[in-house]
């Protein structure tokens, strides 16, 4: 009704090896049996026609009849076929090389392996090495002398590292306020204009430095405002801590001054026009992973996460 369909037999490749090896097994088998036999009789009829016919009886190596060495000869012969079939091809048949094919193939990807770490490795120490070059040649061009603290970037930030949108955060967290209100409080906050404007009023208890291009940008008093991020974190050397407190255009140029981010990753995807720059992790390490569940005061999962740069030039 539906035409004659021939059905193809499944065999894969492994069963298909393992059924001709078997053959090859089987004719091995059969031609040693036929030599065998062809041995007994040629022996035999050696003997025969030496003994009972007088076959070149003058013939007599090692002082014997000339059929007792050839009989030996071929003895020896049917010995090699004989270690053939069930020593050798034991030792040396398909399944020995394949097994020989395969430790071969695993000691490989050992040794790619090994490369490969090797290779990321390198590349980690390169990277740190240069990015310790940049960061000392940026201090340098800048005069910034060491810092007397740790210059931190503190952020909260989606899976996409979306940060903000129309100069509003996009999300309300109450547990990262109270943590960004503990981090921050008594200590100096670095930010942009854009997110210093994005404040009703300054924040209680920090010292604001507020970074503009514009000449004569008007702050409220106690607000101390700087032309360059350079210039705002000089500010910051005495102070017992600093944070860089945002938006993206500032985080962008205080990262190579940073050593410290304070992240909250919020584990969701926003529309967003601000956005937290990509970190490389090659160079910072997790130090602090911490997960909380959404619930009725937190509308996103999200985890307070603290990395630190990895710079000790090991
Ligand atoms: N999720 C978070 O953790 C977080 C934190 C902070 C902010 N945010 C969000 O981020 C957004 C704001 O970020 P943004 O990137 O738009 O603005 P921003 O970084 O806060 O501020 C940008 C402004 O800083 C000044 N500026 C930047 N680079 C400068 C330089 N090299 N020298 C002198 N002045 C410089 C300029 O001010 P002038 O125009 O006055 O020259 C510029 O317009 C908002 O949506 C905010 O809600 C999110």
């Amino acid at each position: 009704m539906f035409g004659n369909k021939k059905i193809k037999p499944q065999i894969d490749q492994e069963q298909l090896e393992l059924i001709q090896n078997a053959q090859h097994r089987v004719r091995q088998k059969k031609r040693l049996y036929f030599h065998f036999v062809l041995f007994v009789l040629g022996a035999l009829a050696m003997i025969v026609a030496n003994l009972a016919l007088g076959v070149r009886e003058d013939i007599t190596p090692f002082e014997k009849p000339w059929f007792v060495s050839a009989i030996l000869i071929w003895l020896c012969l049917l010995l090699y076929h004989v270690l053939n079939v069930f020593v050798f091809n034991t030792f040396m048949g398909k399944a020995w090389e394949k097994a020989q094919l395969d430790k071969l193939i695993i000691d490989q990807k050992v040794r790619i392996e090994k490369l490969k770490n090797q290779l990321e490795k390198e590349d980690i120490h390169i990277a740190r090495s240069k990015l310790f070059n940049e960061q000392t040649a940026i201090k340098a061009s800048n005069q910034i002398t060491t810092q007397k603290n740790t210059l931190t970037i503190i952020v909260a930030a989606g899976e996409n590292n979306e940060i903000g949108k129309d100069n509003k955060l996009i999300w309300h967290l109450s547990d990262d306020l109270k943590r960004f209100k503990k981090l921050t409080s008594g200590h100096h906050i670095i930010m942009g204009r854009k997110t210093f404007e994005s404040f009703p009023k300054p924040l209680p208890n920090r010292t604001h430095i507020v970074i503009s291009r514009q000449e004569n940008y008007s702050a409220p008093e106690g607000v101390i405002v700087v032309n360059s991020i350079e210039e705002a974190i000089k500010k910051t050397q005495n102070a017992s801590q600093a944070y860089v407190i945002g938006g993206g255009e500032i985080y962008k140029q205080a990262l190579p001054f940073t050593s410290k981010i304070e992240l909250t990753r919020v584990h969701h995807t926003f529309d967003a026009d601000t956005f937290f720059p990509e970190i490389d992790l090659k160079l910072w390490k997790e130090t602090r992973n911490e997960f909380h569940k959404k619930d009725k005061d937190h509308a996103y999962e999200f985890s307070f996460l603290t990395y630190e740069l990895l710079l000790e030039q090991s």
